[in-house]
């Protein structure tokens, strides 16, 4: 078995931890969209792909037609969905969806499987799918962005102090990624349409 590691990425609103309202986000921040995706998308190692695993609802929030994330192998997690009930792009590669009962589940098969086309997977949401990747023992980084005001929230990151455990890594810890992701992490930024205030951070597990 590969030392695959499980990740998380979420932009989250640091007043009440909330990260999604009527199942869509409760902002527009350009550069976190980005952001997300340059994470999600970029490995060290270009003949390789990273995997996410998404619960239904975020799966459904995403436009049919830019589902699957490519190029990832997206794990979906879910009691019921089967391959014939999941909507998808007519141009995706059908090899690149999995459906899995948990993440413990998903990780099993991507650590067996995939291992040696899987570099990094990527836990992205929501509610469940954080929390369970969190108590994983192979739980490694959480991708965090804080998002500064008050935003009404009907979903949130659970529990409250779930950063109870970790440790922000300093920018000094980062320079790898912020040249991998062309970005400046750990610096308070704010949206010019929006003047949302914003900032990228990472957190390890102690
Ligand atoms: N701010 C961010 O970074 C961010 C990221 C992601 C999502 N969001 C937001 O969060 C909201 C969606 O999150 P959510 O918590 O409502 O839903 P979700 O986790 O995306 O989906 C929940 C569904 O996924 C399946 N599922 C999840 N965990 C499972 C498990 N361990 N075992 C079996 N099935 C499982 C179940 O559906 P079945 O009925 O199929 O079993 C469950 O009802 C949206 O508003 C979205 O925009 C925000």
């Amino acid at each position: 078995m590969s030392d695959v590691k499980l990740n998380a990425i979420a932009a989250m609103c640091d007043q009440n931890k909330g990260i999604g309202i009527k199942n869509q986000l409760p902002w527009s921040i350009s550069e976190d969209a980005e952001y997300f995706l340059k994470v999600v998308k970029t490995t060290a190692n270009k003949s390789k792909i990273n995997a996410v695993i998404i619960g239904t609802n975020t799966w459904k929030s995403i436009p049919v037609q830019e589902r699957p994330i490519s190029p990832c192998l997206n794990v979906i997690i879910s009691s019921k969905e089967t391959n014939e009930s999941l909507e998808y792009s007519q141009s995706a590669d059908p090899k690149k969806i999995l459906i899995s009962r948990s993440i413990n589940e998903a990780m099993i098969i991507i650590r067996e499987k995939y291992s040696n086309t899987v570099e990094s997977i990527y836990a992205i949401g929501g509610t469940r799918i954080y929390k369970e990747a969190m108590d994983s023992k192979f739980f490694n980084r959480f991708y965090l962005t804080r998002i500064f005001g008050s935003f009404n929230c009907d979903t949130f990151i659970e529990p409250k102090n779930f950063l109870d455990g970790f440790k922000k890594v300093d920018t000094s810890n980062l320079e790898k990624e912020e040249k991998m992701f062309n970005v400046t992490l750990n610096m308070l930024k704010s949206d010019p349409i929006t003047g949302v205030s914003y900032i990228f951070e990472v957190y390890e597990k102690i």
